[in-house]
């Protein structure tokens, strides 16, 4: 241990066992009087949101009412369960700091977090997929040149990432800020550490050619924070709250799509079964171990120490208003080969 912050250890409890086809619920009949005094109140509540000003607040109100109650009809959600629920979301309120957002833990682990990137980050031809943020970004980290080492003392194997940033033609992007941020071998971001510590963290720009590199450590799987309610649900369902190893990219350029993501260790043990359903293949790279003495790309001298090297291409989507003419383009094309067709 490097630092004074410390995972417990995780008990990692077993579903209840089963029988086959038994999933443990009932099944409640409900009344076609019942039913229609249920469907009443929610036709009712979605009404007194018609007067909203904005279309899209009574949008968004309006689909909000109709999921929330279609979960608790189907659900048969009992008084006690939504007190429970109400008591869940006030301790997620209770230990919300500056640092510390359980609510954004709470979408991580339920997808919602995932999901919201999928619908707003949609595939543009081969454009790098993004993944889930987290809460460990910080801004204003250090600047460091390319071939420098990010790792700032932070404990971890050393690792050598290069790449290059280029569009979707292959062209490439100079001067692309690239923010990089990871854990320790102990599985902490240095803000989980109470001295103030800046490490495992710094931003670079690509150069002339999109060509990028720099040492940081290889990426270990650590636990999302579970000392709080999120974690207490984790526990109550089986699941675990590691997350897979990772290193992770924000990437900006003018006129460029900004892209968040990680990159994965292929071979990890958690890249099922990552707590925050961020993994995505074309994200899972090769971190080639390197045994000691093998000579480092900028004849850096690790003594007998192992090192791990992992290349990443980065490939940028153009902002929105460019995607947007490209895909009306494909779009005309493809109705053009179509009619030359019929
Ligand atoms: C992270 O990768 O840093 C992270 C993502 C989601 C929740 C917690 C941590
Ligand atoms: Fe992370």
């Amino acid at each position: 241990m490097t630092g004074e912050a410390a995972h417990t250890a995780y008990p990692s409890p077993m579903p209840p066992e089963r029988a086959p086809g038994d999933d443990g619920t009932e099944t409640v009949v409900v009344t076609a009087e019942q039913a229609a005094r249920e469907q009443a109140l929610v036709e009712q509540v979605i009404a007194s949101f018609d007067g909203t000003e904005s279309p899209r607040l009574r949008q968004l109100m309006q689909a909000l009412v109709r999921h929330l109650h279609a979960f608790a009809r189907e659900a048969r959600l009992t008084e006690a369960e939504w007190e429970a629920a109400i008591g869940f979301l006030t301790d997620a309120g209770h230990i919300t700091t500056d640092t510390r957002q359980e609510f954004v833990l709470l979408s991580d682990t339920l997808g919602l977090s995932m999901q919201t990137i999928a619908i707003n980050n949609e595939a543009y031809r081969d454009a790098t997929e993004a993944t889930v943020f987290g809460p460990f970004f910080v801004e204003g980290a250090p600047l460091i040149n390319n071939g420098e080492d990010l790792a700032f003392g932070a404990a971890g194997q050393p690792c050598w990432v290069e790449g290059r940033v280029t569009d979707t033609e292959g062209r490439p992007v100079h001067g692309a800020r690239i923010e990089v941020w990871e854990a320790d071998e102990d599985g902490f971001y240095d803000v989980q550490y109470a001295d103030g510590r800046t490490a495992a963290r710094a931003h670079l720009f690509s150069e002339e050619d999109g060509s990028y590199r720099f040492w940081g450590i290889t990426p270990t799987p650590y636990p999302i924070p579970y000392d709080g309610p999120v974690g207490a649900m984790l526990q109550a369902v089986g699941r675990s709250p590691m997350r897979t190893s990772h290193l992770h990219f924000m990437v900006s350029a003018a006129q460029f799509r900004t892209l968040v993501t990680h990159i994965f260790v292929d071979g990890c043990d958690y890249l099922e079964r990552d707590s925050v359903f961020g993994v995505k293949e074309s994200l899972i790279k090769d971190f080639a171990l390197q045994s000691a003495g093998t000579p480092t790309p900028d004849g850096r001298d690790l003594g007998d120490r192992e090192w791990a090297r992992v290349r990443f291409d980065i490939v940028l989507a153009p902002a929105a208003g460019e995607r947007e003419q490209d895909l009306h383009r494909v779009a005309v094309q493809d109705s053009r080969q179509e009619g030359k067709r019929s």
